[in-house]
């Protein structure tokens, strides 16, 4: 019998797993809040948070427990686990996913190439590390940062001072400023015993820190894409990830680097719903009940735009971006309109990178400018 999969957490990645579990016919229970994206639109959500009594009072419903976000109970995890509950991701694997530090000891140890990093306790420690690797630098939160909040670039030890002041003391991850010609995240699908398919790298393109923009394919060289493959199946190797896992990458010419990584479907795979053989949604939840994974094969160029709250409801607009751009896949999440909020993306396909890009971000416009 396939299981019933509990999904921690409801918000846009959880309500993308719908339409997969409405096809396959998974039963899912989501732990969700009553207004968040999936409780609208499924009627197996029991209301609680990420915590030990959330946890448990899905663990009772369900066979098996996956996560769309890692800020979850993991020892209470661990205490499923060990009460024979599945736990796909493993709470190992996800104490790794929700610590920049972690990730790039435990991925460092399992040689997967890195830039110099350091954990700094003080301003002294990050002016040392200046010395030695040069400015300007990157300094991050190791843990609970997302669209870039917790990620600041500093050009001197006034600039650090501010972030130190800011972050109240707190112990911060420091590297140097890669000079950067592009980024990758390399999406990789792994089933209890190992069975693993990695999807081509997909081009991401970040504003102010923020995913904008996801391109396939990259527009990097043969030899990065290539290391970015292998480093994504070594990654989910070392971590021993089930399921999705989204490993974000720096690319410098030919060189690769690990930037962080994520062990649930990810913003880097949505165009995957388009323009894979198998979406990330359908790889996690097969990979989550142990069924035959789906090939990861790309269909041809796609451009995927996230929808990030500007000058008006998209809502509003849906109607004249459908019009606008007949032939792209919108997806709004149910989500609110607020400023500077992701509330959705667009994804097209071809017939070439550019033309698909181009309506891509046509429709975008549209979705977020007042209609003039
Ligand atoms: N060492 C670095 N050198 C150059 N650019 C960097 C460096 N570290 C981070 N960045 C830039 O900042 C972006 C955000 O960093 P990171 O992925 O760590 O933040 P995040 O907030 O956790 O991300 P997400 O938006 O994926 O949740 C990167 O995609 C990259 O564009
Ligand atoms: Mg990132």
């Amino acid at each position: 019998m396939t299981p019933i999969i509990g999904v921690v957490g409801g918000g846009q990645l959880a309500r993308m797993m719908l339409p997969v579990a409405a096809r396959l016919g998974l039963r899912l229970v989501f732990l969700a809040r009553p207004g968040d994206a999936v409780a609208a639109v499924w009627p197996d959500v029991v209301e609680g948070e990420p915590d030990a009594a959330g946890l448990r009072r899905l663990a009772e419903r369900v066979d098996v427990i996956t996560v769309e976000h890692e800020l979850v109970d993991l020892d209470t995890l661990r205490a499923l686990a060990g009460e024979g509950l599945a736990v796909r991701p493993s709470a190992d694997t996800l104490d790794v996913a929700v610590d920049k530090v972690r990730q790039r000891e435990v991925l460092g140890a399992a040689g997967v190439p890195m830039a110099p990093w350091t954990l700094a306790g003080d301003l002294d420690a990050i002016g040392a590390f200046g010395a030695e690797h040069g400015w300007p630098l990157v300094l991050k939160r190791p843990r609970g940062g997302y669209d870039g909040r917790g990620v600041w670039m500093v050009d001197d030890a006034a600039a650090a001072r501010a972030v130190v002041d800011e972050v109240d003391g707190a112990a911060l991850l420091v590297e140097p400023q890669v000079a950067l010609t592009g980024e990758l995240a390399v999406l990789v699908a792994r089933r209890p015993g190992g069975e693993t398919v990695v999807y081509d790298p997909v081009e991401t393109v970040q504003v102010d820190a923020m995913c904008r923009e996801v391109l396939q394919p990259p527009r990097v060289s043969a030899v990065a894409a290539e290391r970015a493959h292998d480093i994504g199946r070594r990654v989910a190797d070392a971590i021993d990830s089930i399921g999705m896992l989204s490993v974000e990458l720096f690319v410098s010419g030919d060189e690769v680097l690990l930037n962080e990584l994520a062990a649930r479907p990810h913003n880097a795979g949505h165009l995957t719903i388009e323009a894979a053989a198998t979406s990330q949604f359908e790889n996690h939840l097969r990979a989550v009940a142990d069924l035959p994974l789906g090939a990861p094969t790309a269909r041809g160029p796609a451009a995927m735009v996230n929808v990030v709250g500007g000058d008006v409801d998209p809502y509003e607009r849906l109607a004249d971006a459908l019009a606008a751009e007949p032939d792209v896949a919108v997806h709004l999440y149910g989500k609110d309109y607020r400023r500077g909020r992701k509330l959705g993306h667009v994804t097209a396909t071809g017939p070439d990178l550019d033309r698909a890009r181009h309506a891509a971000l046509h429709a975008v416009d549209v979705l977020t400018m007042p209609a003039s």
